[in-house]
């Protein structure tokens, strides 16, 4: 068997095992996994950024893109051409297994070249479009100076909102609920909700998690869920 085979393998069992620690190791504040520092969050403007004279000089087009709110389909360039159709559809690699963070901390953050090379290191390149084979010495590179690969955010709400992917993953919800069917449908990854506070607001009045996880205290969940200080803190 080809060792990238079996390193494909191993991936999922191993992505099960990674949860079950996640899940272990639970009961401490593991909120504080400092997955900000390898994937910092942008700056947020509620007004619109003032004109080229005025700007300063050290905003830049990544930190000014406004990743929230009501979008088309765009697509944003990034640094490596990453397929989730590949790599989550037809590889049938789980989600967390490269996001592993995102049952056990706000963010679920974008895999460090590690993970990605844990496989790449013996997936062959030979016989590959110019294209990956150039996305894959990129990614090499990376890995060898020890960098992570600059990804541009997709997602990315405001300061003054707070979301956690731990508590929405724990709760049952499955990440295409928010994220759609990202193994089917993209390469990179693109927006498919609206990430306004109404699209928050109508899930919490409705999904069907807090009557099973609940019970009878199900509506009062819901009313802490609909409170400003719980997404405004
Ligand atoms: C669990 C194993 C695994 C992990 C983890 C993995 N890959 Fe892959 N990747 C593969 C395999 C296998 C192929 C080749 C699939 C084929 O040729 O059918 C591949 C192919 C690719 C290609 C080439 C696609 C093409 O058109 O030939 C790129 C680029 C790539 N991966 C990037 C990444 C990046 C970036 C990461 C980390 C974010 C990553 N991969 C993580 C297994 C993995
Ligand atoms: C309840 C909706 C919801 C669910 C479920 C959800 N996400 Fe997210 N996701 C979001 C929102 C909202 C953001 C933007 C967060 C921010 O900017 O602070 C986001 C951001 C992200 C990011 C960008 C990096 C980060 O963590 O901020 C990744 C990667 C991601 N989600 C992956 C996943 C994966 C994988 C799952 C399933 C295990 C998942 N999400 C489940 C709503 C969700
Ligand atoms: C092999 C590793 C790998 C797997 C498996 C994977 N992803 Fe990703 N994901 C990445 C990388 C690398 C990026 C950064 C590039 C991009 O934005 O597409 C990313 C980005 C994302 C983003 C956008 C993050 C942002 O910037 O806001 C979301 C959402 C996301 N993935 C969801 C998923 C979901 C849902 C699954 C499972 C169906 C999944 N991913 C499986 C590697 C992976
Ligand atoms: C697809 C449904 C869905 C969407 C969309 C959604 N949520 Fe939630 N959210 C839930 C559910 C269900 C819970 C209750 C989880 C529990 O208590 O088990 C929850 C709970 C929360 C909590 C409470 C966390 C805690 O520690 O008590 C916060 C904060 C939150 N959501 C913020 C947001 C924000 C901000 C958004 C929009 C950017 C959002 N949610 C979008 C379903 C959703
Ligand atoms: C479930 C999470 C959630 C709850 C509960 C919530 N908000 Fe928000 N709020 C958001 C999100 C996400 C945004 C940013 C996206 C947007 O502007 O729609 C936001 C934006 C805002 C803004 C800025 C609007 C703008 O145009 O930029 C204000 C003001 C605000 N919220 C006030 C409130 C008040 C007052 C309450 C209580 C009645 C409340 N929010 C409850 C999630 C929430």
């Amino acid at each position: 068997m080809h060792l990238w085979k079996r390193a494909l393998l191993l991936a999922a069992p191993a992505a099960a095992v990674a949860v079950a620690m996640a899940v272990a190791s639970s009961s401490g504040h593991a909120d504080d996994v400092p997955t900000e520092a390898q994937f910092p969050k942008g700056e947020h403007f509620l007004l619109p950024p003032p004109s080229p004279i005025f700007a300063d000089p050290n905003r830049s087009i990544e930190n000014e893109h406004v990743a929230y709110g009501i979008v088309g389909d765009e697509v944003l360039e990034q640094p490596i051409n990453y397929s989730h159709r590949l790599h989550a559809g037809r590889l049938q690699i789980e989600c967390e297994y490269c996001h592993f963070n995102a049952r056990k901390s706000r963010h679920a953050g974008v895999p460090p070249t590690s993970t990605c090379m844990g496989c790449h290191q013996y997936v062959p390149t030979d016989g590959r479009s110019e294209q990956a084979q150039a996305d894959l010495a990129l990614l090499k590179d990376y890995h060898e100076k020890g960098e992570p690969v600059p990804w541009v955010k997709v997602h990315d709400l405001p300061d003054f909102v707070y979301f956690t992917h731990k508590r929405h993953v724990r709760a049952g919800l499955a990440c295409q609920e928010c994220h759609g069917e990202v193994q089917d449908d993209m390469t990179v990854a693109y927006r498919v909700s609206e990430l306004t506070m109404g699209w928050c607001l109508n899930c919490h009045k409705e999904h069907p998690s807090i009557d099973e996880n609940y019970g009878a205290q199900a509506e009062l969940r819901r009313a802490e869920i609909k409170d400003c200080w719980t997404c405004h803190q």
